[in-house]
């Protein structure tokens, strides 16, 4: 039970209860129903940037990071930049001392301005463009992933000599490219990589899903690729240096829900490995992972100006922000329920039920599906959506043409724009008309 349960009309007086869990590591209420990130007021963030703007906590995200080296070792991590790359972002994320999976040449390039050590960059991606290769093989990246039978030869014509690669392996009917133990597939794989002296096998690679919170779905895939691993070993006298266990790990977007619990997950993966290694004759390869959304996901937060409220005919309350779908995207495609708040006033109106909806004009459009927020709330209020630093702002889009949002950092009281705003002239700009 808590305050509120006992003394109801504290409900109207008190913000929303921020949890450490969803919300940035630095957030904390304010002033007069203020929200602090950073040492930054992200009213005034609001005021000065204009709505709606992304704002990422650059501290939570070294702090992540952090964790993740003391977890692992900061050599056996490396950051999934398509949950979220800036050059800035590639600077903190080689300042923890993380390596990098990039997933196009856009991805590559970011890396290259933000001097990241390219040796730490691996180039992953199930069906890479010439582009890609030939931006990755100029930056000189340390290791490239291979998925499918067909890029084995790709490589071999075209990688540098040497060239280090992982390969993918995959399991089950709804996975897309990779190779595949059953069938032979993979394993004629490896002996097509072992025959080629241009490249170097350097290990295996897999991801197995996303927001997994269960230790159990690692656990098997550890077994599965220590077993096929040892049977290559015995054909091709190769062992694996490392074996890349992925990313998909969960990150509460409610107060309710569990991250993977971290420390744990390491300590248990480690011996898992040293187990199955053992017990198929294989030398233990160094694990590694490859996390994205659990690095950035609860850095970042959004900045909305309210723009309507209304009610839906069965009397719904609809709450329209100035953006939606198009910064979003988790909520129509993955289903994601994120916590929102009211920010920059207080009031004494009691919080109800609201839909936070988006300004886009399609049935998707939904921001939070089931927020609380107080029965005032009108145009002109700003609203602060938690865990928007994963898969918002690297999937943001311009249908409607909607100009996407500023992307701002906020550290030691600090506002510093990362991508700015787009402008009515940058949409335009790419129109050949
Ligand atoms: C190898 C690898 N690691 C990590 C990820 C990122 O997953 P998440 O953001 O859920 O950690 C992906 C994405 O598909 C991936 O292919």
């Amino acid at each position: 039970m808590t305050l509120t349960d006992i003394i109801p009309s504290l409900r109207s007086s008190l913000p929303a209860r921020l949890d450490t869990g969803v919300w940035p590591r630095t957030a904390h209420w304010g002033d007069a129903g203020d929200l602090r990130a950073g040492g930054v007021s992200l009213a005034a963030v609001a005021a000065e940037h204009g709505t709606p703007t992304f704002v990422l906590d650059e501290e939570d995200v070294r702090e992540r990071c952090r964790t993740y080296a003391g977890a692992f070792g900061a050599g056996d991590v490396a950051y999934t930049g398509k949950a979220l790359l800036t050059v800035d972002v590639a600077r903190w994320i080689a300042a923890e001392g993380l390596g990098l999976y990039a997933g196009s040449a856009g991805e590559v390039r970011v890396a290259e301005r933000a001097g990241f050590d390219m040796g730490r960059v691996v180039l992953y991606g199930s069906a890479k463009s010439p582009e890609d290769l030939d931006v990755a093989y100029r930056a000189g990246v340390g290791t490239v992933v291979v998925e499918s039978m067909g890029e084995i030869t790709r490589l071999a014509a075209t990688a540098p000599a040497g060239q280090r690669v992982l390969l993918r392996i995959v399991d089950g009917p709804d996975r897309r490219f990779g190779l595949r133990v059953a069938g032979g597939e993979a394993a004629a794989a490896v002996a097509r990589i072992a025959g080629q002296p241009g490249l170097r096998l350097a290990g295996y690679d897999c991801s197995i899903g996303h927001q997994l919170s269960r230790f159990s779905q690692y656990e098997r895939e550890i077994s599965r690729l220590c077993e096929f691993a040892s049977v290559m070993y015995r054909a091709h006298g190769v062992a694996p240096e490392r074996l890349n266990l992925g990313g998909g790990h969960a990150v509460a977007y409610r107060p309710e829900e569990f991250d993977l619990a971290l420390a744990g997950f390491a300590t248990r993966m480690r011996s898992v490995l040293h187990l199955e290694a053992g017990r198929h004759g294989l030398p233990a390869p160094r694990l590694t992972v490859s996390p994205g959304r659990a690095v950035v996901a609860r850095a970042g937060v959004t900045v909305y100006r309210v723009l309507a409220v209304t009610r839906t005919q069965a009397g719904d309350r609809l709450v329209a922000v100035d953006g939606g779908m198009t910064d979003c995207p988790a909520t129509a495609l993955c289903g994601s329920r994120h916590s929102a708040v009211l920010i920059g006033r207080t009031g004494r109106a009691a919080a109800g039920p609201a839909v936070v909806v988006g300004r886009h004009n399609d049935a998707d459009d939904v921001v939070v599906p089931d927020a609380e927020l107080p029965a005032d709330v009108h145009p002109g209020d700003l609203l602060a959506v938690a865990g928007t630093g994963a898969y918002h702002h690297a999937r943001a889009t311009n249908f409607h043409l909607v100009r996407r949002p500023a992307l701002l950092a906020v550290a030691g009281g600090r506002a510093r724009v990362l991508v700015r705003r787009e402008s009515l002239d940058d949409l335009l700009a790419r129109d050949a008309g």
